[in-house]
């Protein structure tokens, strides 16, 4: 079983280096293949479905983008008036979100670092939000960055895992018998229950409990979301 320093480790090479090009375009408006398409598309659905779960009213409150990419949802974060820390371990995609972002009116601001979210330096927040950042950890080790998060967060964590099913299961299997070629660091998908299981396991979330879930699917893009909340 891979570490979270060793998967990090991946994370970082390929966000940073492999699939930048790939990222960058995916992020953009820039046309894209039929297959990327209903990715670009589920990805747009799941922002504003956490970006829904999220006050519409922002002004003063503390927002951590944890693991933030090219910083789209950094962006309508900050037009809700948030100030928000956009952290991602890729500093050519910071680079890129810093360059995209466009003038913020109405008093929120981002600001773009590049390292580890669990980094305690960063300080504290009134939410976190991770869109797609957690999916390449095991579970176990998700749900302990989540733990850490939550010591320094007073309100509401909003997060999203891949959701495993059988049939996924079975292209896992086979996707075994042949090397990946792109070292693309794997997603790990795991059952809602077992993810449910873990976080109200863990003796550093006790004060938290899961609270809203929706589950985006579009062609090949599958993806869970789920609200961590203050009991
Ligand atoms: C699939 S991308 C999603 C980016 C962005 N949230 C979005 O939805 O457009 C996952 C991102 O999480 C970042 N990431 C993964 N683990 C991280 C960590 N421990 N600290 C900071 N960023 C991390 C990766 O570098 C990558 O850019």
């Amino acid at each position: 079983m891979t570490t979270y320093q060793e998967q990090r480790g991946q994370i970082e090479t390929y966000f940073d280096r492999t699939a930048v090009q790939a990222w960058a375009r995916l992020t953009s408006d820039a046309p894209v293949g039929r297959i990327r398409a209903t990715v670009r598309a589920g990805r747009d659905r799941m922002r504003a479905q956490l970006l829904a779960w999220l006050p519409a009213d922002l002004r003063g409150a503390r927002l951590l983008d944890a693991g933030c990419g090219t910083g789209a949802l950094a962006v309508e974060a900050a037009r809700r008036g948030a100030h928000v820390l956009a952290i991602d371990l890729s500093p050519t995609l910071v680079a890129l979100a810093r360059e995209r972002t466009p003038a913020i009116k109405g008093g929120g601001h981002i600001d773009f670092r590049s390292g580890d979210m669990l980094d305690a330096s960063l300080g504290s927040f009134d939410y976190v939000v991770g869109m797609d950042s957690l999916i390449h950890y095991q579970a176990p080790d998700a749900v302990r960055v989540l733990a850490g998060l939550a010591q320094r967060t007073s309100t509401a964590m909003l997060f999203t895992f891949a959701p495993s099913n059988p049939a996924l299961e079975v292209f896992k299997a086979v996707g075994k018998l042949f090397p990946r070629g792109d070292r693309s660091p794997a997603i790990v998908p795991v059952a809602e229950k077992k993810l449910r299981r873990l976080l109200a396991a863990d003796a550093d979330l006790q004060a938290w409990t899961a609270a809203r879930t929706q589950r985006v699917s579009s062609g090949f893009y599958t993806s869970q979301a789920l609200e961590l909340v203050r009991k």
